[in-house]
């Protein structure tokens, strides 16, 4: 099918390569001409793993064009997916005046029938008001629109794994034609018909192929901030224990082991440090929260999962203040500033939320990332960015680990014990032994595990 893409961000970059690997033909824009003369140079704006492959491959064999005529891609396709951003406002509430200008677009610029498809994360009731501004702005041309809900569940990190190899595709439609539309258009997906760029030559991993769910839009609308929600639950649940865990002389993690191995609860989600961050979780919490009083229910129970989130950060400078006592004018390695690992992404980083509290106490922070260095460098230009871990370690007074990357768990931590002033470890994301740093002369502190 053709299809257009508005919208170059994680979710349009890794939706419209992913349509073109399972052989749909795509046209994306972006209004960010910049963005778009980067993807035609051949370079993503992006770290994604897996994803320069999939690009690539597909823009070689003619299957996804960038375009930068909004246009033109308007044009282009029989199905037009809206991955346009929805940030935060400052009420907290979903600013969606990128959907309503996509919308005017369309509407302006359609010439024959168009399936429009929300992919960008928005509050329930969104669709209605998508479908009224297609006829309002569209009232002249006559040209017959569709609306769907399509939410996407992929993880930044693992997005092309994800969007190929799904739990569940949800649809939310109205009429039986977008309803089939949507079917054609994940035919590959549902029947594991596509040459995986992830697992060929060897055959997919054996797990039951994705649910199809169809669903109204407002349902559909609303599962999206349900399941962000519920996973930010999960995280400040475990966070919440690991606290009790610490004062009591338990450890988090042999807790939410067991925990999780209840079929009914299930053990992801459930590791305790430094928070969740990224630009989903948090700002999915506050405009679901938004919503919720908006429509006269009560949703306290979500404004703690906040509430508990935010006290992460400050947990940590505590156990930094324990080790150092004074923080002012002292060398503080941070490694990590992506806000997960196996992401370049640095929006709402609770590794950068963490640094902007140590150098409020004036600590002299130095940091690494193996990946986010670069987009970490505008947003805190007065840190200084190493060129490795034990660069950073060179001479500190306290090393933090921010971010879960896996690699900081297999550098050689003697080097770093030698090279630090006082071998003090914060690990915020439980990635190291505690044992095993005590037996190298570290003194080490992580989250809810006996010190
Ligand atoms: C999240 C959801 O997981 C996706 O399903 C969803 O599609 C996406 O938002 C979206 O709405 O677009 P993402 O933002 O990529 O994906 O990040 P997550 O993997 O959910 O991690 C979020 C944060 O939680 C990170 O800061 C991570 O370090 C933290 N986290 C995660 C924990 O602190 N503990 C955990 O056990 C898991």
């Amino acid at each position: 099918m053709k299809i257009s893409v508005i919208g170059a961000g994680y979710v349009g970059l890794v939706t419209g390569g992913c349509l073109a690997e399972i052989g749909h033909e795509i046209v994306c824009t972006d209004n960010d001409a910049e963005k778009i003369a980067t993807l035609e140079a051949g370079r993503l704006p992006i770290y994604e793993p897996g994803l320069d492959g999939v690009i690539a491959k597909t823009r070689k064999q003619g299957r996804l064009k960038f375009s930068a005529n909004p246009v033109d891609a308007v044009a282009a396709g029989d199905a037009i997916f809206i991955c346009v951003g929805t940030p935060p406002l400052p009420n907290g509430g979903a600013d969606l005046s990128a959907i309503d200008h996509v919308a005017r677009l369309i509407a302006n610029e359609a010439r024959s029938p168009k399936l429009v498809v929300e992919k960008s994360t928005v509050p329930a009731q969104t669709g209605q008001e998508l479908k009224r501004a297609l006829a309002v702005y569209g009232r002249k041309s006559k040209v017959e629109f569709r609306v769907a809900s399509n939410p996407e569940f992929l993880r930044e990190g693992t997005a092309v794994e994800d969007f190929l190899h799904p739990d569940r595709i949800v649809v939310g439609v109205d009429d039986e034609v977008a309803e089939k539309q949507l079917h054609e258009i994940y035919r590959p997906v549902l029947e594991r018909k596509f040459n995986c760029p992830f697992h060929a030559p060897s055959p997919c991993p054996d797990v039951p192929p994705p649910a199809w769910l169809v669903t109204t839009i407002n349902s559909a609308e609303l599962i999206k901030h349900a399941s962000n929600s519920f996973l930010a639950l999960k995280i400040s649940y475990a966070n919440m224990l690991a606290d009790l865990a610490e004062r009591l002389g338990a450890d988090i993690q042999q807790v939410t082991r067991a925990v999780g191995m209840d079929s009914r609860i299930g053990g992801s989600f459930l590791n305790a440090g430094l928070g969740f961050g990224g630009f989903c979780l948090p700002k999915d919490l506050q405009a679901f929260v938004h919503l919720a009083e908006k429509s006269g229910v009560d949703f306290s129970l979500l404004k703690e999962v906040e509430k508990i989130n935010k006290g992460r950060i400050r947990h940590v400078i505590e156990k930094v203040r324990r080790g150092l006592w004074v923080m002012k004018g002292k060398p503080i390695a941070v490694l990590g500033l992506a806000f997960k690992a196996n992401t370049d992404d640095v929006r709402f980083s609770p590794a950068i939320d963490l640094i902007l509290e140590l150098l409020a106490e004036g600590a002299n922070v130095r940091a690494f990332d193996p990946e986010a260095s670069e987009k970490a460098r505008d947003v805190v230009p007065q840190v200084k960015i190493s060129e490795s871990p034990y660069a950073a370690a060179r001479e500190a007074e306290a090393l933090i680990i921010a971010t879960e990357w896996k690699q900081f768990r297999d550098l050689d931590w003697q080097r770093i014990h030698d090279a630090m002033t006082h071998p003090f470890v914060v690990d915020a994301r439980n990635l190291l032994s505690g044992p095993e740093m005590k037996q190298l002369g570290f003194e080490y502190y992580s989250i809810g595990r006996p010190d």
